[in-house]
Formats: C-alpha cells, sequence, structure tokens
C-alpha cells in the first residue's frame, strides 16, 4: 500500500529463509505491506562469504523472493527490490562514507562481533577466513540503502539497531551540514527477536543444519521437530522445566492457542508431559502455518516469470525513488558540474 510513511528493509541472500527468519521479521512485513509504502531489499551486495560461493548467492536470490511471495508478501501491495541493480546505493554510500569516522564504524557492536566470527568460525569451516573490506562497509552500505530511499521505518532484528543508529547519526549531519533531504528513519522490531536452533543453540543457521525452513515438507518438519533438543533427559512422568526448552520457545512463537500452551506448561512443569505429545502438538502448529505456504510457493515455483516479474517491477519502482534521492543528494553537495549555469 502506498500510505504516507516508507518502509525500507532487507534480507541477505545467504539461502532458504526459515521459521526463525518468519516469526522475527517476514510476519510482521506481510501485515505492513498494507499499512506503508514497503520496499523490501534483496541485499546481494552484503554476503559475507560473497566471493566463495557466487552461485548459492545467486541462487538464493531467487530464492528468497519466492520464500517471500511464499509467506503472501504481495508484490502488487509491496516493491520488491534488488541491491545491485540500483546502481544509486553504490554512488550514494561513496558520498555517505565522508559522513562517517572510521571509529563509527570501530565502536559498532554487531560489526564487530561478525568479523570475529569470519576470522575465527566455531564450526568446522574453519578456513583461516579474513574480513574482506566490503564486510567492513556493509554498514556503510545499509545506511545507504535507508537513505537511498528516504525511508521513514526500518523493520529489523535487535542485532540490526546499531546500523540504524548509525544511519540516524549520518542522515542529521547531512541534513544539518548540507540540505535536509533524509527522514531520521526509526526501527520498528519484529514479534520474536531471536529464535534458537531445533539443536537449542541461540543461533539458527543453515551452516549449523539447525533451522526449519519455510519450503520444508511435512515429513522433514515432522522428522526435524521429532530429533529437536527438549531439555535434558527425563522421563514422560518427571516434570520438567519449561524456561528455555526450545519445543517451548518454539510453541510460544507459533501456536496461536495460547491456552493450550499455558496448560501444556502447567503439566510439564507439574506432572510432566511425554516429549512425543509436546513435539506432536509443534509439528501440527508449524504445519498449519506452512501449509498455505506451500500452495503459494507451488504456485509461483511453477510460474518463474511471475517471480522475476515481481523483482523486475519492484526494483523499477525502486529505481524511481533513488534517482530522485540521488538528484537531491546532487544538488546538496553542488554536484551538477555540467548543468549550464
Ligand atoms: N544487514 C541486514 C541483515 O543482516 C540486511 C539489510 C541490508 C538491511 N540492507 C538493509 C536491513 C537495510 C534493513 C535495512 O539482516
Amino acid at each position: 500500500m502506498s500510505g504516507n510513511k516508507r518502509i525500507l528493509t532487507g534480507i541477505r541472500p545467504t539461502g532458504p529463509l526459515h521459521v526463525g527468519h518468519y516469526a522475527g521479521a517476514l510476519d510482521n512485513w506481510v501485515k505492513l505491506q498494507h499499512q506503508y509504502d514497503c520496499y523490501f531489499l534483496i541485499a546481494d551486495y552484503q554476503v559475507s562469504d560473497f566471493a566463495d560461493d557466487l552461485p548459492r548467492v545467486r541462487n538464493a536470490v531467487w530464492e528468497v523472493a519466492l520464500d517471500w511471495l511464499a509467506v503472501g508478501l504481495d508484490p502488487e501491495e509491496a516493491s520488491f527490490v534488488v541491491e545491485s541493480t540500483i546502481p544509486e546505493h553504490t554512488e550514494l554510500m561513496t558520498w555517505l562514507a565522508w559522513f562517517m569516522p572510521v571509529g563509527m564504524l570501530e565502536r559498532n557492536p554487531t560489526l564487530k562481533a561478525e568479523m570475529e566470527a569470519i576470522e575465527s568460525p566455531e564450526d568446522a569451516t574453519t578456513r583461516g577466513k579474513s574480513v574482506p573490506v566490503a564486510f567492513y562497509i556493509y554498514p556503510v552500505m545499509q545506511v545507504a540503502n535507508i537513505l537511498t530511499f528516504r525511508a521513514h521505518l526500518v523493520p529489523v532484528g535487535e542485532d540490526q539497531l546499531p546500523h540504524i543508529e548509525l544511519t540516524r547519526e549520518v542522515a542529521r549531519r547531512f541534513n544539518r551540514e548540507l540540505k535536509p533531504i533524509f527522514p531520521e528513519p526509526e526501527s520498528l522490531l519484529g514479534r520474536v527477536p531471536r529464535l534458537v536452533g531445533i539443536d537449542g543453540n541461540i543461533k539458527m543457521s543453515k551452516s549449523r543444519g539447525n533451522t526449519i525452513d519455510l519450503k520444508d515438507s511435512a515429513e522433514i518438519v515432522a522428522g526435524k521437530v521429532r530429533g529437536m533438543y527438549a531439555g535434558p533427559p527425563r522421563g514422560a512422568k518427571e516434570p520438567g522445566t519449561v524456561a528455555e526448552n526450545p519445543v517451548f520457545l518454539y510453541l510460544d512463537a507459533f501456536d496461536p492457542d495460547a491456552e493450550h500452551v499455558r496448560d501444556l506448561k502447567e503439566r510439564y512443569e507439574g506432572t510432566g508431559v511425554s516429549n512425543k505429545e509436546l513435539k506432536d502438538r509443534l509439528t501440527t502448529v508449524l504445519n498449519e502455518l506452512l501449509e498455505p505456504m506451500r500452495e503459494r510457493r507451488a504456485k509461483f515455483a511453477s510460474n518463474k516469470s511471475l517471480v522475476r516479474e515481481a523483482l523486475e517491477q519492484g526494483t523499477q519502482r525502486g529505481r524511481a525513488i533513488a534517482r530522485d534521492t540521488m538528484e537531491m543528494v546532487r544538488d546538496a553537495l553542488d554536484l551538477n558540474y555540467f548543468l549550464k549555469r
């Protein structure tokens, strides 16, 4: 919908999206698309292992678009945008880089943690990696994404808040020192800040193989839930602890029947509930959530030109805004060398 306020948010195309993406972001986006003028960006400049596996990244761009259509993002309501097809992002980034002291990046806690993880990964993919300059400046690129669209609102996960703060600082500085072009964007947090992996690890990630993907079949979901970590070993009649049990964290995130979840929790801590009962419930809940997505996915997967159209049209709408922004920026920076004076 084209309300007054504009939203820009994005995802890095690293692979198929999972239920953590849904609970933390997509679920919210589906609602926001009816309330605001929404631009959803596939940030293909900002993939940390970019150069290692280009075909995977390119393929993931299509996978993300298909996942978006499957969850019910509507390309008539919202615009899907491929970052690298809008050159204005890079152009603006270059100018904005002059408004950011290096210390701003050095102090960014999310960037710091991610760079450490690249240099010393905890899983077996260890291969003396180093941080590419492009990764170091990805928050600058993200600032440029948001300001290129002159967005008012940016729905993100908690880990992205430092980047939104950076964006606000840059916008303020540009507006003050040159011309007031950019709204100071506000962040919007999703419903579930972070979902644990099915192995109980705090991070759900493809490289750990601990995700439930939006495109998983009903059988795969059932199998993954059966194998899910559900706290320390415990007999079916022994009480357990609800807190931090991944199965309950998932039920909290996805079960629409809060009353039922409350009852399960009570019995679990009282007389004990078998893991089978818990997991059967979660399987049902997840498959009810995913089934309509599977149906929509099938429709788009068998008609790839619809996916391409969604990307092309959204990108075109985005490009028009990006051009307007750059025109204002060129004017503010007095860059119009070849205009008649
Ligand atoms: N860096 C974001 C993430 O990893 C993705 C992203 C790229 C983004 N550009 C953006 C998010 C612009 C919000 C706005 O989740």
